[in-house]
């Protein structure tokens, strides 16, 4: 069969930078930050990042780059008839589940888009009761939430180069440039640098045993690895694309959007003086005070901010789900031999289901509980602590110790080979069971 490819290097970054920035980066992580002790988390969260997420991202491009096929096939190319493959299905079923219960947040996102747009927002006066009422209600994220799949699924859908790379290469660079006005926007608010300073100072006596983990958690979750995403858009690489270079890219430009959306929220709650402590309603309630309450005097900057807002977020999200979705379609395309175009409806009708039973679990189905978890609840468990740290470990194990030593070198092609070899074979398999099993043990 015919593989699609990414046509350019910087495409092939663009959309792995696409896969990884998303409402990880915007609506998490300074949320995290700001429960988990200001720069003492960034700095555990940085550790995480280049010692047990970047090796997986890495082993992930040369498990996809290696095999050209999807995740499930890529262990039947490079290890026929060995065990590894469950891995493989774990990616599958962990990419159904997340696009499922992301699509529901993104979902809002669209609404909020759409209401700042249009004005509808910014008129209102009680948000905590405007958030509330519209995720408990069973219609409207409902539909929002098939909106957004619908966009993802036609980017998909049209195919790898003319899709992916081609939509991610005209969203990355806006969601970049919004990113810049919108920190020049919060910067020149009165008493901005109390944020800052709110979110670097580090305070180390908040550092605890949940906030390493959470710190691995969020390090897995914004570098969209352990589940086969980028395994998955590295088969789509040409023999040009330098790996470790590539990786490095991904990472650094998405821990300057993590710490940019810090700098945009932290000094506009600050100026405004809300709790900056307020946990996952901080998008979705907090903010929409601090825009009304700071541009108050200007009321169209309060429209523009707040859209501005949004769309970013939206965008964000629209080029991680793209992702999510492209592990499902590309393993049902490649191993049923469906057309592309229905595989994506495929994936895109299954995780329509299972998002409105994430959705409903905020509202009528509040009390139909597994684990004594409702649906969003636990796909975010299972995932978050289950199928992604597990997912790392057996890919950075895979790497390290199965795979053709000749081949990976090949792949790598990089004078930190010897150093990399030790990541994946030791740090990363040791880092990641343990905070693994502490996890587990924590619940
Ligand atoms: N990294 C994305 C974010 O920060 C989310 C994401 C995309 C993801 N693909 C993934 C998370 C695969 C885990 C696995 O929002």
């Amino acid at each position: 069969m015919e593989r699609g490819n990414f046509g350019s290097k910087i495409g092939a970054v663009l959309a792995s930078a696409g896969s990884a920035v998303g409402l990880g980066n915007i609506w998490r992580f300074p949320t995290e930050c700001g429960s988990n002790g200001g720069a003492a988390f960034i700095l555990i969260y940085l550790l995480c990042v280049f010692l047990l997420a970047m090796p997986v991202m890495i082993a992930e491009f040369v498990i996809g780059r290696a095999s050209r096929s999807n995740t499930v096939g890529s262990y039947r190319v490079l290890a026929p008839g060995k065990p590894w493959v469950v891995s493989g299905f774990m990616g599958v079923a962990a990419g159904f589940l997340v696009l499922s219960f992301y699509s529901v947040v993104a979902g809002w996102t669209l609404d909020y888009t759409f209401e700042s747009l249009t004005g509808g927002l910014m008129s209102e006066t009680d948000f905590g009761a405007f958030f509330n009422d519209f995720v408990a209600d069973p219609w409207h994220p409902a539909i929002f939430l098939l909106l957004f799949l619908l966009l993802t699924h036609c980017v998909v859908a049209t195919g790898v180069e003319k899709g992916i790379e081609r939509y991610s290469k005209i969203m990355m660079p806006m969601l970049l440039a919004i990113v810049l006005v919108l920190i020049g926007f919060s910067l020149t608010m009165p008493n901005a640098g109390i944020g800052i300073e709110f979110m670097l100072r580090p305070d180390f006596s908040k550092v605890t045993k949940d906030v390493i983990l959470s710190a691995m958690g969020q390090a897995f979750f914004t570098l969209s690895v352990g589940i086969g995403t980028l395994a998955t858009y590295a088969s789509y690489f040409s023999k040009e694309t330098r790996l470790v270079p590539s990786a490095l890219s991904v990472c650094a430009i998405d821990t300057l959007v993590a710490v940019a959306a810090g700098f945009i929220i932290f000094p506009a709650v600050f100026s405004v003086g809300v709790d900056a402590d307020s946990g996952p309603g901080l998008v979705f309630i907090t903010l929409p005070y601090v825009f009304q309450e700071a541009f108050g005097s200007v009321p169209v900057l309060k429209y523009v901010f707040s859209g501005l807002f949004y769309l970013l977020l939206l965008l964000a999200a629209l080029t991680s789900s793209i992702s999510m979705h492209e592990i499902c379609t590309a393993y049902i395309h490649e191993t049923f031999r469906l057309s592309r175009r229905l595989s994506a409806a495929i994936v895109t009708c299954i995780c329509f289901v299972m998002g409105v039973a994430c959705s409903l679990s905020f509202g009528i189905w509040k009390d139909v509980t597994v684990m004594g978890m409702g649906f969003f609840d636990l796909f975010d468990f299972v995932t978050a602590k289950f199928l992604m740290p597990l997912g790392g470990l057996l890919i950075c194990t895979f790497v390290g110790w199965d795979m053709n030593k000749k081949l990976v070198a090949g792949e790598l092609d990089s004078t930190f080979t010897p150093l990399l070899m030790v990541l994946f074979s030791w740090v990363a398999p040791i880092g990641i069971g343990i905070i693994f099993i502490y996890g587990l043990m924590s619940n």
